[in-house]
C-alpha cells in the first residue's frame, strides 16, 4: 500500500473526483472528516490529510511515498523529490499584482520595492532576477490586503478566477509561472516500491488523459 499526502482546502475538492476517476476513491468523504488518515476503497492507497504547504515535506521525508502538491507550493518549498506527473487540475497562475496606478516596469529599479506574499522565496528570487531590490513580507493568507492598504507595492500570489484581484481593485503586472496540481514522489520509494508507484502513475495518467473529472 502507498500513502499519499493530500492537501486539505481548495485542492481537496478538485482532487477527490480526480482520484475517484483514477480508481482510488476514498473509503469515506474527505471534506468533512476530522480523521488524519483515510483508506481508499481499493485498499492500495491510504490518504494522509495535510496542510498544502506541508505536503512536500511529508513526501520528501518518506512519511508518504507520494503526494499531491501545488506547483506553487513546490516552487516555494524547493523539496528534494521527484515530480513525474502534471495532474491537470487546480490550474492557476503565480503572478505579481498590485494597484493599477503603480504599474511600472519591475526591472532594475533602484529604490527597493515592498512585496507581500505567501511565497516569500519565490518572490525574493523573482525580484532578484529582475535586478530590483525588495523587502518581502511573509503573509499566510488574504495577501491582497497588503497591496490594497499600502503594506506593500506588490503582492506575489496565485490567481485562479481573478475575482479576488478584481474585487479588490488590483491588477496583474507580471506572470511568474503557470501552476497546477502535481504528483510528487519520494526518491527512495521510486525504487523500493517501483511496481506500486508505476501502477498508481499509470492510473492517474489515464485519468488525466481521459480529461476526468
Ligand atoms: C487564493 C489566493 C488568492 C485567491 C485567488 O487564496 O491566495 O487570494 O485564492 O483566487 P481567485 O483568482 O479565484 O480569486 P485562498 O482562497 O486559498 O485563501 P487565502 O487567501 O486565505 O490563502
Amino acid at each position: 500500500m502507498l500513502r499519499m499526502a493530500l492537501p486539505t482546502g481548495r485542492m481537496l475538492k478538485q482532487a477527490t473526483p480526480f482520484l475517484e476517476a483514477a480508481g482510488y476513491a476514498p473509503a469515506e468523504p474527505l471534506s468533512d472528516t476530522r480523521k488524519l488518515t483515510v483508506p481508499s476503497k481499493c485498499g492500495r492507497v491510504e490518504y494522509l490529510l495535510v496542510k498544502p504547504v506541508d505536503a512536500p515535506l511529508y513526501v520528501e521525508q518518506g512519511v508518504a511515498e507520494v503526494g499531491v502538491c501545488g506547483k506553487d507550493v513546490l516552487m516555494e518549498v524547493g523539496a528534494d523529490l521527484l515530480e513525474p506527473l502534471d495532474l491537470g487540475f487546480a490550474r492557476c497562475r503565480m503572478v505579481v499584482a498590485g494597484r493599477p496606478e503603480i504599474e511600472r516596469k519591475l526591472d532594475n529599479l533602484l529604490s527597493p520595492v515592498r512585496v507581500a506574499s505567501k511565497f516569500p522565496r519565490v518572490a525574493q528570487h523573482y525580484f532578484f532576477k529582475k535586478g530590483t531590490p525588495c523587502t518581502v513580507f511573509k503573509l499566510s493568507g488574504s495577501v491582497e490586503i497588503g497591496a490594497v492598504l499600502g503594506l506593500s507595492h506588490y503582492i506575489v500570489d496565485i490567481v485562479e478566477t481573478g475575482a479576488t484581484l478584481r474585487e479588490n481593485g488590483l491588477v496583474v503586472h507580471e506572470e511568474i509561472a503557470e501552476c497546477s496540481a502535481r504528483l510528487a514522489v519520494n526518491r527512495a520509494a521510486w525504487y523500493a516500491k517501483l511496481a506500486e508507484v508505476r501502477e498508481l502513475l499509470n492510473n492517474l495518467k489515464q485519468a488525466v488523459e481521459g480529461g476526468k473529472p
